[in-house]
């Protein structure tokens, strides 16, 4: 069995499984295997695949990956044994491997993309876990049953016209981008924030009464979120590090829509 070793904070996948060659049989395009930062202090062995959200260049979840899922580890909800955990949009299931082996939480696991959920199971399995995660594709919470505790979400960028102006894109690629985000689900942006409309319209039913969402977002949302619910920001603003975008700022807020 692979172990959570609190001396090196490495997670280990279970050695018995070469988890190429695993992802290889499940027909996943180009895998590869990286040993991903899920907090500055905690790191896991995983894989990814070519055309898949997943931890960045810089083999992390991605700096704002990061900085949730420590907002989430210092959370008083997840430890608690038995608590109902649900990620929406987990990518290739680090983040849900990781919380699963570090804490008694039951934890669900949702993605959009089927691709992103092949390559998470694969990462559960090789940790021994892939009974305890589970994973269901959803549109945000349309296919989820039940009441959770703690929803995390990191999320896509909402994003607008201006936001690709102010990195210089040009116009005719601006269009061409705005009309497939609108065509369709986009796995990395957020059209004009409807995503997020729509989960707050869906999220009171989905919390227990104490339940509360911790989300990445940008910090434009927080006009969006229905003045009955409670909205704490738990970080500082973060940069969103792409060219000539300095001024587009992303936090970590708790929200609560039955509190
Ligand atoms: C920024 S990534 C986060 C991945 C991972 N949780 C992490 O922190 O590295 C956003 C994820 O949300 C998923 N996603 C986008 N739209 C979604 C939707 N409508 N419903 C569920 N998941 C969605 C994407 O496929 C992607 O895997």
């Amino acid at each position: 069995m692979g172990v959570f070793n609190r001396d090196n904070n490495f997670i280990s996948h279970d050695q018995n499984y070469n988890p190429r060659e695993l992802a290889v049989q499940a027909g996943i395009n180009f895998p590869t295997t990286f040993r991903f930062a899920v907090t500055s202090k905690v790191s896991i062995s995983g894989v990814r695949s070519r055309g898949v959200f997943s931890p960045s260049q810089n083999s992390d979840l991605s700096r704002y990956g990061v900085a949730l899922m420590e907002a989430v580890f210092s959370h008083p909800y997840t430890l608690d044994k038995n608590r109902r955990i649900l990620i929406l949009g987990s990518g290739v299931g680090l983040d849900a491997t990781a919380l699963t082996k570090m804490t008694n939480a039951q934890v669900t696991a949702t993605d959009i993309s089927i691709n992103s959920l092949r390559v998470a199971k694969i990462n559960s399995k090789i940790h021994g876990v892939e009974d305890q995660v589970n994973y269901i594709h959803s549109d945000l919470l349309d296919s989820v049953s039940g009441q959770y505790d703690l929803i995390i979400f990191n999320a896509p960028r909402v994003i607008t016209p201006e936001v690709f102006k102010k990195q210089g894109l040009p116009e005719e690629k601006i269009n061409k981008i705005m009309t497939d985000l609108k065509n369709g689900p986009n796995d990395l942006y957020d059209y004009k924030g409807v995503l997020f409309e729509r989960l707050m319209r869906d999220l009171p039913v989905k919390t227990t009464s104490s339940g509360r969402l911790l989300i990445m977002a940008d910090e434009h949302i927080q006009v969006h979120v229905p003045k009955l619910y409670g909205v704490k920001s738990l970080s500082k603003p973060l940069l969103w590090d792409l060219k000539n975008t300095k001024d587009h700022h992303f936090r970590i807020f708790e929200i609560s829509p039955r509190i």
